[in-house]
């Protein structure tokens, strides 16, 4: 599709200026579903794990356990939502998704990313207390496919609003 427009747009530019009238308004179509709902192309998040500037330690837990990003700093297109820790992708399209953990005070850390249950990218670090460990990736998300951080059983993170953090916008629609 897009090589076709392209090469529409080459043909126009060489010949359009002895082929057409000046008054000929050249007017691209747009088929339906190519151009999303204005509004929907529109998506960034941003969200730390606590909303407090207290050190709070979170786990670690008997199972895994969904880690809620409570502090909004981001929300274009409102598809995060701070009470569930859930984002729901309004439109098809390629996103990119980051988590960055930092280690609470069992002095290890695992963190992943899921889409709809499925593991899709992750933070392993056994570094100790307060290290850090950040993952991300490009993602063609469907609409309505949901992602969400689990915490692993036996680890836990630490927050004071600004270290621990999942992010994600949307870079294209599709
Ligand atoms: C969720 O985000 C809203 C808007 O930023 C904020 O007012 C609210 O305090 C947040 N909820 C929690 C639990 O931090």
């Amino acid at each position: 599709m897009t090589s076709a427009w392209f090469l529409v747009l080459v043909v126009y530019g060489l010949v359009g200026v002895q082929a057409f009238s000046p008054k000929y308004e050249f007017e691209f179509p747009t088929p339906e579903g190519l151009t999303p709902e204005p509004g929907k192309s529109q998506v960034a998040f941003s969200a730390s794990l606590f909303n407090t500037e207290k050190w709070t330690h979170y786990g670690p837990f008997d199972s895994e356990t969904r880690l809620v990003f409570e502090k909004v700093t981001t929300n274009v297109g409102n598809a995060y939502d701070n009470t569930t820790g859930v984002f729901t992708a309004p439109v098809k399209g390629l996103y990119y998704v980051r988590l960055t953990c930092n280690v609470g005070d069992s002095g290890s850390l695992n963190t992943a990313v899921m889409k709809n249950g499925e593991n899709m990218f992750a933070i392993f670090n056994t570094l100790g207390l307060h290290s850090s460990g950040s993952n991300g990736m490009t993602l063609v998300l469907e609409e309505g496919d949901r992602l969400e951080v689990f915490l692993w059983p036996t680890r836990s993170v630490f927050d004071q609003s600004r270290l621990s953090t999942f992010s994600g916008f949307l870079v294209f629609p599709m």
